[in-house]
């Protein structure tokens, strides 16, 4: 018995260099590419209303340049809907967004959002793209992410790359419990948001997750090491992990 989790790498932050500057350096098209022959299964990358790094012209050629599957994220905006719609990405997931935010601070209100997140979850599925709702590890708010018609959830797994000790602990077990409900409710679970080569470990073990999306801490890595040798770490990190949650549930 094997388990593949699939990694998906988050290219925003190549285009927050690049526009510290202006011009077209660091391309985040080639940072994809570069993640791709790393290991990549996947390119995330989130348009902001106020287009702070990932432009409009990233979408169209990460869409158009790059053969990975590409996991738009967006807010739940009439603008963003619109872009999803014409681009048809493989995948969108839909995030929280606050302006004054400087990243994506939490996850969605699936419950106070249920009639503004269906009908915008119902016309990505016509269009066929698999929607995500990105939300807290909280068993409410996965019941109501089933209840919009989403097929997949990502968990923010924020807190605990922040948490320390006894919280650390407790957070990492409200992930596992969230992963486990989200099967028993037949909801694919994806995780993500500030996970690093020292925190991926814990997350990466529980059988119940699919796909983890990085971004921040492999392209700051990169400026050391390069993205290949970041990426293929993270990789291998990931699959030891596999492999020992393997090993566990056999013993
Ligand atoms: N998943 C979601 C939904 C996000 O909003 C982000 C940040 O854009 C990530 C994953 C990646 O987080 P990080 O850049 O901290 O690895």
């Amino acid at each position: 018995m094997s388990r593949y989790l699939r990694l998906g790498i988050n290219v925003d932050h190549v285009a927050t260099i690049r526009n510290a500057r202006g011009g077209d350096h660091p391309d985040p098209v080639r940072a994809a590419l570069a993640a791709q022959r790393a290991g990549a299964d996947g390119i995330t990358a989130h348009l902001r209303e106020d287009r702070r790094h990932i432009s409009d012209t990233d979408i169209d050629r990460l869409r158009r340049e790059v053969s990975l599957p590409l996991n738009l994220e967006m807010a739940a905006t009439d603008e963003m809907l619109e872009i999803a719609l014409r681009h048809a990405p493989h995948a969108a997931c839909i995030v929280p967004e606050k302006r004054e935010e400087r990243t994506t601070e939490g996850g969605l209100d699936a419950i106070g959002g249920h009639d503004r997140l269906a009908p915008l979850a119902s016309a990505l599925r016509k269009r066929g793209v698999r929607v995500s709702l990105f939300i807290e590890p909280d068993i409410r708010q996965l019941d109501a992410a089933k209840s919009i018609g989403a097929p997949v959830v990502e968990l923010h797994t924020g807190t605990y790359c922040l948490a320390e000790g006894a919280t650390l602990a407790a957070e990492l077990e409200r992930i596992r419990t969230a992963a486990r409900h989200a099967e028993r409710l037949g909801l694919e679970c994806h995780a993500g948001h500030g996970l690093t080569f020292d925190s991926v470990g814990p997350i990466a073990e529980i059988a119940e997750i699919a796909e983890l999306n990085i971004g921040h801490f492999l392209i700051g890595e990169a400026i050391f090491g390069g993205l290949d040798s970041a990426v293929r770490r993270m990789r291998a990190l990931m699959d030891n992990a596999c492999a020992a949650s393997l090993g566990e549930r056999s013993a």
